[in-house]
């Protein structure tokens, strides 16, 4: 088989296995997540000197307020603590930081520092760095259906203007390309909710390296098997 694609435009990818990684090495859950955020920045990084459009990283699901209160709360603490540490890689790397999901659900001081994450690095013009944050895909479709009622009830458009391009438009994706490539890490063959509406065609890959373990040599696996793939998108190759 020939290589069909070149490198993926936008990678997404859901971060999972950061508790088993800890409990095989019988640490608490959160020293998972710690090491998990060095994986972040390397991943960032390369993805970012490869020349990838934009990444998308799944880092904590509108599900994951159901895990115990204190996991929640460290996860919030580390998610700060992440967001100041990171600005220099972000800014030596020329990346716009963005966000995707219900994020004034988040703790103020996060939200806080999202916005002065996604202020300073407005005009940079390198990769985008899109985190999702008490992000639903289900909950994505839900929110863009009240905009569009919204926009019939004021009677900015009819109903009959709905179509797949005003929908996409009211996605918290909007004006972002779909993900090439949906990238799981921890082994587990399911989507848990993550863009639901915008992988309809992304070709998918699972591996079952944690979170922690995902180093550059996982990624460049991952972009090797994708560059081989043929993408039909319901047509017939030639
Ligand atoms: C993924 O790791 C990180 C988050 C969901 C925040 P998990 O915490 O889900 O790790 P496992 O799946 O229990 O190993
Ligand atoms: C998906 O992982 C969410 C994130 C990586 C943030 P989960 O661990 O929450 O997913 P499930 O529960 O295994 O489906
Ligand atoms: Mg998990």
């Amino acid at each position: 088989m020939s290589e069909q694609n070149g490198l993926p435009r936008h990678i997404a990818i859901i971060m999972d296995g950061n508790g088993r990684w800890a409990r095989k090495r019988g640490l608490t859950r959160i020293r998972g997540h710690i090491e998990g955020v060095k994986s972040v920045r390397e991943i960032t990084e390369e993805c970012a000197k490869r020349h990838i459009g934009q990444i998308t990283l799944y880092a904590f699901s509108s599900e994951n307020w159901s895990r115990p209160r204190l996991e929640i709360e460290l996860l919030m603490r580390l998610l700060k603590r992440y967001l100041i540490r990171e600005r220099k890689t972000i800014m030596d790397n020329n990346i716009r930081f963005t966000v995707i999901g219900r994020i004034e659900a988040l703790p103020r001081d996060v939200q806080e520092e999202i916005a002065e994450e996604i202020e300073m690095s407005k005009n940079n013009t390198g990769m985008i760095l899109c985190l999702a944050l008490n992000y639903g895909g289900r909950a994505e479709i839900v929110d863009a259906a009240i905009k569009l009622a919204r926009k019939v009830k004021e009677g900015k458009i009819l109903p009959e203007d709905i179509n797949e391009e005003t929908l996409r438009e009211n996605m918290y994706t909007a004006g972002m390309s779909d993900p090439d490539l949906l990238i799981r890490t921890g082994g587990d063959m399911r989507v848990s909710n993550f863009l639901l509406w915008e992988i309809s065609y992304t070709e998918l890959w699972v591996t079952p390296v944690y979170w922690p373990d995902f180093h550059k040599e996982n990624l460049e696996e991952a972009l090797r098997d994708y560059a081989f793939r043929e993408r039909r998108y319901g047509g017939l190759v030639q």
